[in-house]
């Protein structure tokens, strides 16, 4: 195989999830009501944290902009398949395929950076009780949010670059519902040896970086815990971290388990079908950890949903007025 000097394909087919006719529909119900289930129920975190006043504190700040990047990364990836199981279609441009690997990466490594910051706010929360209002200031809070989105953006703009400068031959068949970087790589016709090595490098970086801190941070947590002598205490404080540990396991694991599928069986089709969990899954599920186990945001949800019944009814009222 020569490096073709055929850079400027016009696109690729993404092959989907399943080549059965006969499964479309189902695929495609499936996938539309789980991209609305997320961004409606992200949506309605980013409401109660932003309409109501007692949220307005560095943790549930984390958790607005946590559902944010939900959205949008499922916003990358799900409409796009859905448009075309509807229009019969595997065709997406060049362009389109380099943008959804921008986005992705870059909506990705938010998404670890926020998971990181949370897990630091909870250990200052827990360890540093009386320090808490000092350390994790909104200010400080806001600029740790700019640094996480400016590492993530040049993380994405670097793998981007990369991705450019692959060429690619006569093999334009994605075997994903999504032009995932890895995926993409791996059928490029040139040498791909610098891309393997920045991609492992930045995940070994990124995702164990982030993991080191996020075990560092709960085991301190956990010991102090345990040195609390009440029962009552105990739970309260690891109430407050239950739900965001619930969150990071599952992040952690599917993302694990997805790489043990993908290494076990070499199918890059077992693949695709197992990243459904980490892509479209985890950041539904997010916004119903959160929510059930929270009173706060339940709380929030509640007084907003009064609110907007009484406003609509005085509103109503007005009108009806001659
Ligand atoms: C993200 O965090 C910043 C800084 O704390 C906050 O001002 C902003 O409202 C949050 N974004 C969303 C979507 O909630």
């Amino acid at each position: 195989m020569g490096a073709g000097n055929d850079t400027h394909i016009s696109g690729f087919l993404l092959l989907g999830l399943s080549n059965d006719e006969e499964l479309q529909p189902l695929i495609f119900a499936v996938f539309l009501s789980m991209y609305l289930i997320t961004v409606f129920g992200n949506l309605l975190i980013i409401l109660a944290v932003s309409s109501d006043s007692h949220l307005h504190t560095p943790m549930y700040f984390l958790l607005a902009n946590l559902s944010f990047v939900d959205i949008c990364f499922t916003s990358t990836t799900i409409p796009k398949m859905l448009v075309n199981i509807q229009t019969h279609s595997k065709v997406i441009t060049y362009t389109g395929c380099i943008s959804q690997i921008c986005f992705s990466v870059l909506f990705a490594g938010w998404d670890y950076f926020l998971l990181a910051l949370m897990a630091y706010d909870r250990f200052v929360a827990i360890c540093h009780p009386l320090h808490y209002r000092v350390i994790m200031n909104p200010q400080l809070c806001g600029l740790l949010i700019l640094v996480s989105w400016i590492m993530s953006a040049l993380n994405s703009l670097l793998q981007s670059l990369m991705v450019l400068q692959l060429s690619f031959c006569t093999d334009l068949e994605i075997p994903h519902f999504f032009c995932e970087l890895n995926q993409m790589i791996q059928l490029a016709c040139s040498d791909t040896f610098l891309n393997d090595t920045v991609l492992y490098v930045s995940i070994v970086l990124l995702a164990g970086g982030f993991l080191v801190g996020i075990f560092y941070s709960y085991s301190k947590i956990i010991s102090s815990i345990r040195r609390i002598s009440s029962a009552q205490g105990k739970y309260k404080a690891f109430s407050t971290c239950a739900s965001h540990l619930s969150v990071v396991s599952l992040f952690y694991c599917t993302v694990l388990g997805v790489y043990l599928i993908s290494a076990s069986t070499q199918s890059s089709h077992a693949s695709a079908v197992a990243s459904v969990m980490y892509t479209v899954v985890t950041p539904m599920l997010n916004p119903f950890i959160y929510s059930l186990r929270n009173r706060d945001i339940k709380g929030a949800l509640i007084r907003f949903f009064k609110r907007a019944t009484i406003n609509g009814t005085i509103v109503l009222v007005v009108k009806k007025r001659p």
